[in-house]
């Protein structure tokens, strides 16, 4: 049986993840965040003081690592390491390197009827020819509110603003690199993800009986 592979991009904080856990539950398929892969690389770089401005230091240390958790953490979901991550992602060498991992994993795991992944570039370039691509939009005013709210809820100091311009330059890093950009893939769906979550899944489960 043919499996098949949702694709799902779209900016920081757009809640990929949750649309992405969400259908992985209810559609019994792998979920895959590639996001974690860059973050689980930008702390082994950060630990093992890789200069990140540096390529050949960064190329020098990629040859080296022969494995990637694609376990989430908290030790990969702080601010530094959200920074680093959108840092590292501009270089070429660390972009097929991380495809490469996705690559095998859908090879290795064929248990499951099929895969959804989520990332910024799944189905503009990692996975062109998935069955269905969708891509998250939620304007930067709402997605800075819902994270303050985030770490508010959870006990940690936040400050709106602060929030805010971090999610920006986020997304003017994502869009703006010149390997991969965050954009809309040709052929994806998009979908406002502003209002409920019910809302957000109304819409997806639509697309899904499609498929
Ligand atoms: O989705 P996230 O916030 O966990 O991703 C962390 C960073 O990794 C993000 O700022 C940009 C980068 N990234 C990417 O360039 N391409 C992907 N497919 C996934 C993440």
């Amino acid at each position: 049986m043919k499996k098949i592979i949702i694709t799902i991009d779209g900016p920081a904080a757009s809640g990929k993840e949750k649309i992405a856990k969400f259908i992985s539950k209810k559609w019994k398929l792998n979920h895959l965040d590639s996001g974690i892969l860059y973050r689980r690389l930008a702390l082994n770089f950060l630990t093992n003081d890789v200069d990140i401005d540096n390529v050949y230091q960064i190329k020098k240390k990629l040859n080296t690592i022969n494995n990637i958790s694609f376990r989430n953490s908290l030790r990969i979901r702080t601010q530094k390491i959200s920074k680093l991550a959108s840092k590292i992602a501009v270089y070429d060498c660390v972009r097929s390197f991380v495809n490469k991992l996705q690559h095998n994993y859908v090879k290795k795991n064929k248990k499951k009827q099929g895969f959804v992944i989520d990332g910024r570039d799944i189905g503009s370039v990692v996975f062109k020819n998935a069955d269905l691509k969708l891509y998250i939009e939620v304007n930067p005013e709402i997605r800075a509110k819902r994270r303050y709210k985030q770490l508010i809820d959870s006990g940690e100091k936040s400050i709106y603003p602060k929030i805010l311009k971090e999610i920006k330059l986020r997304d003017r890093l994502d869009k703006i690199r010149k390997h991969s950009p965050l954009i809309v893939p040709k052929g994806a769906y998009i979908i406002d993800n502003s209002g409920t979550f019910k809302n957000t899944i109304g819409q997806i489960a639509k697309l899904l009986r499609k498929i």
